[in-house]
């Protein structure tokens, strides 16, 4: 990642393969259907905003994830600011259509390393629907470990079902490094 400054201050965070800048108006059309697209909205429940992803008050800061300049998806994070529990969550979704080209691992492990090396953050979390395979994996890849299963943890979209979570963390020493690296 060549950046050294981040999303807050307007600028972008690069990847090998994605680069994460802020959310911009522009961008809510395309994100809010790419939201609604069947193999994201299994694992990410409609918003509850009419405004998503560019609502006011927000709690967490969201980026826009770009291959080659093309919108492919979206990162976020959120910060516990509490002193004694200080940490920060990440949670992204991308493009059916670029799944399972290393894009997921790549836009993780960008973010990561920016709320490590820029934000000052010593831990980082993700809490995936524990079926989601995908997800576990290429947060394995990025050096997450599993932390356990949160039992009955959020509601299956759309329905008054739960499902599992899977509590997932990283240190600034799990972080693996990219290919190119
Ligand atoms: C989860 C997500 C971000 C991952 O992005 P991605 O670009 O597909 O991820 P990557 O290609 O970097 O890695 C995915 C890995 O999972 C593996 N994988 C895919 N489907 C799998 C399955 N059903 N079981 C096990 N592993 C699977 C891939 O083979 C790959 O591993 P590999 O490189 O060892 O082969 C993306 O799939 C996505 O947006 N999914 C829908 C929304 C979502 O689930 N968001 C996460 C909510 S916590």
């Amino acid at each position: 990642m060549g950046t050294t400054t981040g999303p807050g201050d307007g600028t972008e965070l690069r990847g090998r393969l994605v680069t994460l800048r802020p959310v911009r108006p522009e961008d809510a059309v395309a994100l809010r259907e790419l939201r609604a697209s069947a193999k994201v909205a299994r694992w990410w429940d409609p918003p509850e905003d009419p405004d998503w992803p560019c609502e006011e008050g927000g709690s967490s800061t969201r980026l826009t994830v770009l291959e080659d300049g093309a919108l492919v998806g979206l990162a976020q994070w959120w910060a516990e600011e509490a002193p004694q529990y200080r940490h920060a969550g990440i949670d992204l979704f991308l493009d059916p259509r670029v799944h399972g080209r290393g894009l997921g691992t790549d836009t993780v492990r960008t973010l990561a390393r920016h709320l490590f090396e820029h934000v000052g953050h010593h831990r980082v979390v993700i809490d995936p629907a524990a079926a989601n395979a995908a997800a576990v994996r290429c947060y394995e890849k990025v050096g997450f470990r599993r932390v356990g299963v949160m039992r009955r943890y959020e509601r299956n979209p759309g329905t008054d079902s739960w499902r599992d979570g899977m509590l997932m963390d990283l240190l600034p020493e799990d972080l693996t490094a990219a290919p190119d690296d």
